[in-house]
């Protein structure tokens, strides 16, 4: 009998001790977004449960953590210096704890790839910009990872920053969804919730949090999206299907009831059945970006087609194409773009 009660003593952490694990919330921030999601996200994983929220300068240990959720604004397509500083600093005891990455940026669409003079095409937005630090600390294996999209608020940039905002927006070849606004906003709110949802669920084993949109609140307030039109509004979702033909750009989005294994395979099949090379460029958990070339009697012509999965849409697959050769030379590859959704949408996967 006091053999069994020594043997139950040495047995692993129950989950109602797992439920004890103290965390920490680091973050940068520099125009507050990222605070009030740091402080939403303390919200949802509940009072109740140990949650430290920190600004970088306040963090001189992460010893008495067991988990640590690092989050981070964006700048430059990626998490600040002061970020990567602190897991230089925390490496080799990173290693050992539970993490979770999260970002605010403004571009929350994972399907995105971007075309500036100077720079190959490349994957942008969301959970892309957090490939960069999980690929240079490959002994951190984050339990859970977000790009939320974020903030920003146009008079109160520094002027530097309002610069480069006005730069990328005469460089966005798709429109700048912030143009003639005075707050612009692309957070999905589901990502938040889905992302603090599943720290309570794999790093507490507590599950899902009841209610969890009564705490959007640390979020959205009253202030207007424009000071002169009232009509504006600060938050747009991209709609499910688009279809833009311009100068720079063919760009088509829509969704199907897929994963990212069947849209793989099913680009595949439209790949061999129409002589399209379909090389796959950078593969993540969550997305696949293909370049597909073909010649159409002149020179061959690369399509970027990107498709994705969100936390806030699941069993939802986005699948963008977007190809920026002129249109008179084009013409076939929007056919061929045609015959894809096709194959994508059949056997009632469309979602309207
Ligand atoms: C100068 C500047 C550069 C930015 N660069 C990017 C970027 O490369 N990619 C992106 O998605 N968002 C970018 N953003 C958007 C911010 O990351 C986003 O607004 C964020 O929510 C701001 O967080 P904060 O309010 O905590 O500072 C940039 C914003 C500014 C002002």
């Amino acid at each position: 009998m006091l053999l069994l009660l020594f043997v139950v003593m040495l047995l692993p952490v129950s989950s109602a001790q797992a439920e004890g694990k103290k965390g920490l919330l680091v973050y940068a921030s520099v125009y507050g977004s990222t605070i009030e999601t740091a402080y939403w996200i303390k919200a949802i994983i509940g009072h109740e449960n140990l949650l430290d929220v920190k600004s970088l300068d306040q963090v001189i240990t992460i010893d008495p953590y067991d988990y640590v959720i690092i989050g981070s604004l964006t700048r430059n397509e990626g998490p600040v210096k002061g970020i990567y500083e602190f897991i230089d600093a925390n490496r080799a005891k990173l290693a050992t704890k539970e993490v979770a990455y999260y970002l605010t940026c403004g571009d929350s669409d994972e399907t995105m790839v971007l075309k500036i003079p100077g720079k190959d095409a490349h994957l942008i937005g969301g959970r892309n910009y957090l490939m960069e630090p999980i690929k240079k600390y490959p002994e951190i294996k984050p339990v859970a990872i977000g790009g939320f999209g974020g903030r920003q608020v146009m008079p109160t940039l520094g002027m530097k920053d309002e610069i480069q905002i006005w730069l990328v927006g005469k460089l966005a070849k798709e429109g700048a969804a912030w143009e003639g606004l005075d707050i612009w906003e692309s957070l999905v709110v589901g990502r938040v919730e889905a992302f603090a949802n599943e720290v309570r669920t794999k790093i507490l084993g507590i599950g899902p949090r009841e209610n969890i949109e009564e705490l959007r609140g640390y979020w959205t307030s009253l202030q207007p999206a424009s000071l002169k039109d009232p009509s504006k509004v600060k938050f747009k979702p991209k709609p499910a299907f688009e279809h833009h033909s311009t100068e720079k750009i063919y760009f088509a989005r829509s969704r199907a009831r897929a994963d990212l294994v069947l849209g793989d395979t099913l680009l595949k099949q439209w790949a061999k059945d129409n002589g399209v090379d379909l090389k796959e460029q950078v593969k993540n958990s969550f997305n696949i970006y293909y370049h597909a070339t073909k010649s159409y009697g002149g020179d061959p012509i690369t399509t970027h087609i990107v498709i994705a999965t969100f936390p806030d849409e699941p069993g939802n697959l986005q699948i963008a194409f977007r190809c920026w050769d002129k249109p008179d030379v084009r013409k076939g590859v929007e056919a061929d773009i045609t015959k894809a959704e096709e194959l994508l949408w059949a056997d009632g996967r469309k979602i309207d």
